[in-house]
């Protein structure tokens, strides 16, 4: 029985930070520290999870970084003038809310405070428009990621049928905007759509970005497609896994992504690169 290659979330991601982290380097002779803010609101356990894999991904490769943790009873007023005060703040060039954020707090809202330049989650109107246009700005670490993912393989999208699943700001809707911008034919499933399976048999490229397990199984996937899994849920036992069948899809793809130790790391990654990039237009040529 043939099985899928893999393609190494963990190994792609070292070489990456490797590649950011000697930008790091020369940019700090050039008297710059890449300084990247992590707000988080709450005790979401999973948020701080996610935020400490953050920040020490920031000190492995040489940025500042700068955790500010707030308890649930933070004010929208209160956060937004954090906000304010970072977006002045001239040692940081990114900015990052870790979402979800308590009830009380409008997350747009505060999302659209956070200034354009210093976007690194790419979350902003203005970061989402300019890849409508395919204007410059900062993409969605996700989704960014998963781009590099298929270059890393040598994907060529031109011609080829993407199909999404989800359509969520963070990932979805980015994701296929991404792909399209690479001339792919894109068709975004969602919990509506009347038949999944119909719709990913034609995939030549799948992405599975729901949040739900064992979603895509071995008899929705086409022989050698390259299936990318964006899922992060724990199973019955605890474990992290995907929304992918891995153990039956892999024996139909060509190529695949594992979880954990695939999308995950490179969606840090891109948040390192974004947050260089942020620091990089200090520069005077950049
Ligand atoms: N919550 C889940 N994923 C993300 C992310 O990529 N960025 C932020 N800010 N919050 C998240």
């Amino acid at each position: 029985m043939t099985v899928a290659q893999v393609i190494d979330g963990v190994a792609l991601s070292k070489q990456l930070r490797q590649q950011i982290s000697d930008r790091v380097s020369q940019l700090k002779q050039q008297g710059i520290t890449p300084g990247l803010a992590v707000l988080l609101v709450g005790d979401n356990a999973a948020s701080q999870v996610y935020v400490r894999n953050k920040i020490k991904a920031c000190e492995d490769t040489g940025f500042k970084s700068v955790l500010e943790q707030y308890p649930a009873t933070l004010t929208e007023a209160e956060l937004l003038q954090r906000v304010q005060a970072l977006n002045q703040d001239l040692s940081i060039h990114g900015i990052l809310v870790q979402l979800p954020l308590p009830e009380h707090i409008d997350g747009q809202k505060v999302i659209e405070a956070i200034s354009p330049a210093k976007d690194v989650d790419g979350f902003h109107v203005a970061s989402a428009g300019a890849l409508m246009v395919g204007q410059p700005g900062f993409w969605p670490c996700t989704p960014y990621g998963c781009m590099k993912m298929l270059e890393s393989i040598g994907y060529a999208l031109r011609g080829k049928h993407a199909v999404v699943i989800g359509r969520s700001n963070i990932v979805g809707k980015p994701m296929a905007l991404m792909l399209l911008q690479q001339h792919a034919t894109v068709t975004i499933c969602h919990s509506a759509t009347a038949d999944l399976g119909h719709m990913t048999r034609q995939a030549d490229v799948l992405i599975a970005a729901v949040g739900k397990q064992n979603l895509v199984t071995a008899d929705m996937v086409k022989p050698g497609a390259v299936v990318i899994d964006v899922g992060m849920n724990r199973n019955a036992e605890g474990k992290l896994c995907g929304d992918v069948d891995y153990e039956g899809v892999k024996h139909v793809a060509g190529w695949i992504t594992p979880v954990p130790g695939g999308v995950g790391p490179m969606t840090i990654t891109m948040l390192l690169m974004n947050t260089l990039e942020a620091a990089e237009h200090e520069l005077p040529h950049a």
